[in-house]
């Protein structure tokens, strides 16, 4: 089993949009997947054509609730021609009021999700954060064997990953496992301009051998977003073709066995490290 959160505070980076990019490419391969939308905005649950979810994450971090996760799974709405469909974890609106709430439990709420994970049997866990580094996020990064950081490359997402990867830092300390393992950085919306290329090698010489291979900018992405449909199903023209494509060679770059162990932030200390 391998469980990845998705991140980065700051939003409409594409988070979402790589979510379900990999839920596509690994529903294709016939690997099932669980996507878990803990962002209360809904858009990995919608993306996923769960639409009036009878069931919700909400629930299971409500309280402390071991293996919960498995009770809230409903399969989506995603056409029979996908491969093998996802479940979802579905989000609820309700999540935005129970993080204040989570921030108010005495012994600290940072490992519901953990807790409600534990025992999951699904080999492939993904879960789409909101673009906060508030509790929901937190409870992500305690949850997950593995994070990837998603970027658009622009101004100041050197910084922004640099940050993401400071609080990813910080969980790695306090977790026995010393996990969360940092996959690397996904470079989404990347434009075949100047511009483009440019904001790319910032970020590849700031974060040397740390960023996985990019997601260009592409109508297709977002068409398969805005109809609910897996970008693998949306015909063989071009652009859809190159995009699927692209999150399949992603999803291969995160299930790469021979990973060595991830990275961490620059300048990084484990506990125990001197
Ligand atoms: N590679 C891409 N090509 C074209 N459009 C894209 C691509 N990636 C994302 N988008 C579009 O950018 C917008 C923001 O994407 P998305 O919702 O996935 O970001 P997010 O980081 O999840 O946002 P939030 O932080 O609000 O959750 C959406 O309209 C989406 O369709
Ligand atoms: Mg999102």
């Amino acid at each position: 089993m391998t469980s990845i959160a998705v991140v980065n505070q700051k939003g409409g980076v594409g988070k979402t949009t790589v979510v379900l990019g990999l839920a596509s490419a690994a529903a294709h391969r016939g690997i099932e997947t669980l996507v878990v939308d803990v962002d209360p905005q809904g858009n990995a649950t919608s993306g996923l054509a769960v639409f009036e979810p009878t069931r919700s994450i909400d629930s299971v971090l409500a309280e402390e609730s071991p293996g919960g996760i498995e009770s809230v799974m409903e399969t989506t709405g995603w056409p029979h021609d996908s491969g093998r469909r996802p479940l979802v974890a579905a989000s609820s609106p309700t999540l935005a009021a129970r993080e204040p709430q989570l921030a108010n439990d005495p012994l600290g709420a940072q490992d519901r999700l953990s807790l409600a994970m534990h025992g999951c049997s699904v080999p492939l866990i993904l879960v789409d954060c909101p673009p906060s580094l508030g509790l929901l996020t937190i409870n992500a990064l305690f949850a997950v064997d593995a994070v990837m950081v998603v970027t658009e490359p622009g101004a100041w997402a050197v910084d922004g990953v640099g940050r993401m990867l400071q609080t990813i830092n910080r969980i790695q300390t306090r977790r026995l496992d010393g996990g969360p393992e940092v996959k690397g950085i996904a470079i989404n919306k990347l434009g075949r301009t100047r511009d483009g290329r440019y904001w790319h090698e910032q970020l590849d010489s700031a974060y040397p051998g740390q960023c996985l291979p990019p997601v260009h900018l592409r109508a297709a992405v977002s068409e398969a977003a805005a109809q609910s449909r897996p970008i693998h199903t949306l015909g063989s023209r071009s652009g859809v073709v190159e995009a699927a494509c692209e999150f399949d060679v992603l999803l291969d770059s995160l299930l790469e066995t021979t990973n060595t162990g991830g990275f961490s932030h620059p300048g990084a200390i484990r506990q125990g490290e001197t």
